[in-house]
């Protein structure tokens, strides 16, 4: 699809996937690269995201998110995992992978690393942790773009109940949370969600000129 107005406005968060249609690993890996590159505060990408294809995991997984069909029958599972926090070790790694990347003295990013560890520890434990959700949101909103933009189908959620998730995705001795999962693969031809109007905010109350 090359008008991305077009893309968007054939998406829709789609509620019933044909379970027979799989991603090629061609698009798997065009869509990991989309989640790469999305933005994020500093670049600190203080998130993971598990790819979810045991079919046993899923259906745990779809007993946690009440019953929601999207979860074993799409393709693909992403999840979209923040770290629950992030310290500085976690910090001077990403300055080490910058310097790396840039062919330049990790000395030379010593301004940029205070700045990051400051706005960490300025933060509350609990504003840290919001901050870093909404990082991951970032992340899903890339997916669910560039998947639209491959003809690719998506359904963002967060009809599901962490606690289990996090228990369903091994997650609990990891510094990581389930917050949104993606299921991700092609539409049933009788998904009746498909034939909706959007519904979506007047763009005179949806945005001010000032
Ligand atoms: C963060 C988030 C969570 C959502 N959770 C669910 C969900 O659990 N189940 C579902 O079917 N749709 C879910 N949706 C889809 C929204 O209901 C949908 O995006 C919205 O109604 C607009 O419709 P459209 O995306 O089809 O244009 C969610 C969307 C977002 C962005």
């Amino acid at each position: 699809m090359s008008n991305m107005i077009e893309s968007l406005q054939w998406r829709y968060a789609t509620k019933k996937f044909d379970p027979t249609k799989k991603l090629s690993a061609e698009q798997l890996q065009e869509l990991m690269d989309a989640v790469q590159l999305s933005a994020s505060s500093f670049g600190l990408q203080a998130y993971r995201v598990a790819v979810v294809t045991d079919p046993a995991i899923r259906a745990k997984v779809r007993e946690h998110a009440w019953g929601q069909a999207q979860v074993t029958d799409a393709s693909h599972l992403f999840a979209f995992m923040p770290m629950k926090s992030i310290d500085e070790a976690y910090v001077k790694n990403y300055v080490g992978l910058i310097a790396k990347t840039r062919g330049i003295p990790v000395e030379s990013l010593k301004d940029y690393e205070n700045m990051m560890l400051g706005t960490i520890k300025s933060r509350t434990p609990e504003a840290l942790a919001v901050w870093l959700r909404a990082q991951a949101y970032i992340a899903v909103g890339f997916l669910l773009s560039a998947a639209a933009h491959m003809g690719i189908d998506t359904c963002p959620m967060e009809g599901f109940d962490p606690t289990h998730v996090d228990v369903d995705l091994s997650l609990l001795e990891k510094n990581l949370t389930t917050a949104v999962l993606v299921p991700v693969g092609f539409r049933a031809s009788d998904d009746e969600a498909a034939t909706y109007k959007k519904v979506r905010t007047p763009k005179e109350e949806l945005f001010m000129t000032l």
